[in-house]
């Protein structure tokens, strides 16, 4: 598969990538090799990972707590920590093998050290395939709120090989598609047909046209000044309702691609009701996603919890929430103003 060219790095695929990197790293510009993990890339990727890249290298491995609910600034300071002692300096680099909440926080770690050391997102789930690894956003959560603390800074290199997925629990295969879905809808409804039509059978294709969709808006407004917002499609009812979840001791916490697809059906309906989005669309938008997701309770006793939440979604200026909403599928409108009597009529169509 062709690479994919981003800001001032490349999204390399397959056998291709390995080798690539293979190169960087046997060109000795790295004073030192550090690979962050966590407990199941440990067991189910770093092996695989070696073997690809086919080196005789030596590196250091640190592993963190798996989960959302690790990624923090105490993380940080443990990863931090180590690279200190086990000898980081400036010309060291940080690959980061796992998921969104591994190439987050590992790429918010590496530009923090000594201001800035290189980074390369191996993605080893379909969520951070799609979207975490690629567009520079990097960061950690602060308590429940997410994403609040990090920085947008560029990876020298991303991997992505399918192979990672193997492995990797259907919900949480699941919660990557959710990603799928929200380009499917904004971007290339094509997308959205396949996953509702065809059950996976072309995650190539489906992984690739991603990184394409996300890349092409990335390259147009890397900072988030406008269009990248679009990105944001489910999410701003979702990383609230992933934070209610995360947060409460009454109920299981959603994986991420849970929550933004409840994101989703509520932020369609928004659609209808304020802009030109049909029933119809509405309809089959919700039958998609519920014939995906298992249909989750949305107790009315969470809606001001999850209103509050809102209120704090750092997409908000002057405290106004902000959503993405839809004409029709491929056309969207940003920055949205929304009553809170619609977003909670929302949350009932949900439910309904
Ligand atoms: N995940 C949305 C973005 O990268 O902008």
């Amino acid at each position: 598969m062709k690479s994919i060219q981003s800001l001032n790095y490349s999204v390399v695929f397959n056998k291709e990538g390995h080798q690539e990197l293979s190169s960087l790293l046997s060109s000795n510009s790295y004073s030192k090799v550090f690979i962050l993990v966590d407990k199941n890339t440990k067991k189910y990727c770093l092996q695989k990972f070696k073997t690809k890249l086919n080196l005789d290298f030596t590196y250091e491995l640190i592993e963190i707590n798996s989960g959302e609910i690790n990624k923090n600034l105490e993380t940080c300071i443990q990863v931090w920590n180590h690279i200190t002692n086990l000898g980081g300096d400036r010309k060291s680099v940080l690959i980061t093998l796992g998921g969104g909440v591994i190439t987050d926080l590992g790429g918010f770690v590496a530009s923090c050290f000594k201001r800035g050391i290189d980074f390369i997102n191996i993605p080893t789930t379909l969520l951070s395939m799609v979207d975490a690894s690629v567009g520079g956003k990097t960061g950690v959560d602060l308590g429940v709120l997410k994403n609040q603390i990090g920085l947008f800074a560029n990876p020298k290199m991303v991997v992505v090989d399918e192979d990672y997925l193997e492995t990797l629990a259907e919900r949480e295969i699941k919660s990557g598609t959710a990603e799928i879905i929200k380009y499917g809808l904004t971007y290339d409804k094509s997308l959205f047909d396949e996953i509702s039509t065809n059950n996976y059978k072309n995650i190539n294709t489906l992984i690739y046209r991603s990184i394409e969709i996300k890349n092409e808006v990335v390259l147009m407004d890397p900072k988030e000044n406008y269009l990248r917002k679009v990105l944001n499609f489910g999410h701003t009812l979702g990383h609230a309702i992933e934070s209610y979840f995360l947060e409460s001791t009454k109920v299981k916490s959603l994986t991420h691609g849970e929550a933004i697809a409840i994101g989703m059906v509520c932020e369609s309906y928004l659609s209808t009701k304020i802009f030109d989005l049909s029933i119809e669309k509405l309809k089959l938008i919700k039958k998609t996603i519920l014939e995906i997701y298992t249909k989750v309770d949305i107790s009315k006793n969470y809606y001001p919890e999850i209103l509050s939440l809102l209120k704090h979604d750092k997409k908000n200026v002057n405290g106004q929430i902000n959503f993405v909403l839809l004409n029709d599928f491929e056309d969207y409108k940003i920055d949205c103003k929304v009553s809170e009597d619609l977003i909670l009529e929302s949350l009932d169509f949900y439910n309904s």
